[in-house]
């Protein structure tokens, strides 16, 4: 009699230290009846729980089964989970996991876990590993589209965050198992190499190979051709030429096209160095052979019409169409985002494209996104996959309230500005005395990972979406939500547990972990919900979830700290398991963010 399709999703809400709320609600998204939770996050765990007594509840013949059909189908008769908690209460299996159960109001079922079940949960993850408490997510290969410069423009502080918000969900996909291309959607194709290749040309008339140093700043380059383009009509018509030969790939011109690139991303290999960050470069030039083809399949479905001598698809609710084609036959933007979009989903096979771009592109991809389903590239539906997204984040502002800019030039040099971030915790660190007992190389290592971490927490603990003051006073202050108070946090951590003089390896081993006093166990109710912090922050694509994350544990540890002693209490051994515990927890949380810990201050 049992029915294996229920399928609902539960909400937990840590709301005191001794109970987890938990809300069952209707879904028709998740299943988890075949689902293998082991291992999996404590809501799919308790889920699983649930789903138990469900099973044995629901015969086919009953009432009840209206119920949950209604349920699942999202009937508006749906009269809030009562049943479902009785069931539950009823029926639940005999568990190590829960101690309690009962009905807490409309539509909650309060569960209280058992503290034997909670140290032991944690002891394992310690033997075992964090990634033993990696998410499960619904795709195993995503591509994230992030960074992307413009080649010879500059690359400005929002392709900085661009960078970093687009390495840490990476970094968070592949913790759970998804496979991640990272992609440099670089822009290194259209109409203005066309210039820039006169400009060189001219420049350096005789063809000889020219020195990086002999073109200098690409910015500078870039501005003086398209000053000589918009100044002088010949001069505009011969690049305009350029073009053509340029893309019926002439030799010449696909020589001085490539070393133009080659100049311009030695310039951001900079930033990517300093950042840790990985990326592969398929850049615009790499979709352009796949256009045409992507707008002849787009074509077949009757989505692209002429107007005013384009080739455009007209998208419902919009009052500009998007153009694929423009009026002098060259493609676009678009016409290559669609190609590229092709491409993921059909030669790499990805089943979520997620682009980090500013909000300001936000039309362009909703129009590309709705043209790509209504060509069924993809479903109509968002919460089916293959699936695009596209991650939108806000400006970043100046302490004078404006778009952020430095004195000497237009754009921030990021380079520069990262350089900054860590000489001003150099500069720290040898005021708080460290230059005395840490060799050089610990002070240099020190001050980059507190000021590149710095720069990158700043960003990411936002919710991306709004606009974010850039402060340097702000972001290195070592009190308050930022990476250098969390990062010296994790620093006195450790050093607890070196003062200690206990072989933390062999504790994990032989020790105990147990959670009497209330604030332990809040702190490791805290710690169990990573795994679901990190799959709501994968879920909905918002790296700050984490970052909120961190940063209550970091006060749940304080907390903890000074109400129970640790070295040379009763509870010694269990307690440096805790610590030790918090320790690898907030490691791996650096590490998603794409933070480098450090262990000692
Ligand atoms: N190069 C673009 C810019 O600087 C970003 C590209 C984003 N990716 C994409 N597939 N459109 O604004």
């Amino acid at each position: 009699h049992s029915h294996s399709s229920v399928s609902f999703s539960t909400n937990c809400i840590l709301k005191t230290p001794r109970r987890l709320f938990l809300r069952a609600k209707s879904s028709s998204t998740t299943t988890m009846a075949n689902d293998e939770v082991i291992g999996g996050s404590l809501k799919q765990q308790l889920a699983k729980l649930f789903e138990e007594s469900l099973r044995v509840t629901v015969p086919e013949d009953n009432n009840a089964m209206g119920l949950w059909s209604k349920v699942k189908g999202k009937s508006t008769q749906f009269r809030g989970p009562q049943p479902i908690g009785q069931a539950i209460m009823k029926n639940l299996p005999a568990s190590e996991m829960v101690d309690s159960c009962s009905i807490a109001g409309p539509g909650f079922v309060n569960v209280v876990l058992s503290r034997q079940w909670i140290a032991k949960s944690i002891q394992k993850m310690l033997v075992d590993g964090i990634e033993t408490w990696a998410p499960k997510l619904p795709v195993k290969r995503a591509v994230v589209d992030f960074s992307s410069p413009n080649i010879a423009k500059e690359m400005h502080v929002g392709h900085l965050r661009s960078t970093i918000i687009g390495d840490t969900l990476a970094r968070m996909l592949e913790y759970s198992n998804v496979e991640v291309l990272r992609r440099n959607h670089v822009g290194d194709w259209g109409t203005q190499f066309g210039m820039l290749i006169e400009f060189l040309f001219e420049k350096f008339p005789s063809g000889e190979v020219v020195s990086d140093q002999a073109i200098g700043d690409l910015e500078t380059f870039y501005k003086a051709s398209k000053q000589r383009f918009d100044s002088d009509p010949a001069f505009k018509e011969r690049a305009q030429r350029a073009v053509v030969s340029l893309q019926a790939g002439e030799e010449k011109y696909r020589k001085a096209w490539a070393h133009i690139c080659e100049i311009s991303r030695k310039g951001y290999q900079k930033v990517y160095q300093r950042l840790g960050v990985h990326l592969e470069e398929k850049g615009e030039s790499f979709y352009n052979p796949y256009i045409p083809g992507a707008l002849e399949l787009l074509s077949k479905k009757g989505l692209i019409e002429e107007s005013e001598g384009a080739r455009v698809i007209f998208i419902e609710g919009k009052n500009i169409p998007l153009i694929v084609v423009k009026k002098d036959g060259g493609y676009n933007y678009a016409s290559t985002d669609l190609a590229a979009l092709w491409y993921r989903l059909n030669e790499e096979k990805a089943e979520w494209i997620i682009y980090v771009t500013d909000v300001g592109q936000r039309e362009h991809f909703e129009m590309f996104f709705t043209a790509a389903k209504r060509a069924g590239w993809l479903p109509a539906e968002d919460n089916k996959y293959p699936k695009a997204s596209h991650v939108g984040f806000g400006l970043v502002l100046g302490e004078d309230g404006k778009r952020f800019r430095t004195r000497s030039t237009e754009t921030v040099k990021l380079v520069d500005l990262l350089d900054e971030a860590k000489s001003k915790c150099k500069a720290a660190l040898i005021e708080r005395g460290k230059a005395k007992d840490w060799t050089e190389e610990e002070l240099e290592k020190t001050a980059e990972a507190v000021g590149y971490g710095a720069v990158k927490y700043a960003d990411l603990k936002n919710n991306r979406t709004t606009n974010y003051t850039f402060s340097f006073d702000q972001m290195l202050n070592d009190k308050g939500n930022t990476a250098v108070y969390l990062l010296y946090a994790h620093a006195r951590i450790c050093s607890i547990i070196r003062k200690s003089g206990k072989d933390i390896e062999e504790l994990k081993k032989t020790g105990t972990l147990d959670l009497v006093h209330p604030d332990e166990r809040m702190l490791g109710l805290h710690l169990l919900q990573f795994a679901e912090i990190v799959e709501e922050a994968c879920t909905n694509l918002l790296p700050n979830v984490l970052c909120e994350y961190l940063y209550n544990l970091s006060e749940d540890f304080t907390r903890f700290y000074t109400n129970c002693q640790v070295v040379g209490s009763a509870e010694e051994t269990s307690r440096l398991l805790l610590c030790e515990a918090t320790a690898v927890v907030m490691r791996k949380c650096f590490h998603l963010l794409g933070i480098t810990p450090v262990y000692k201050i």
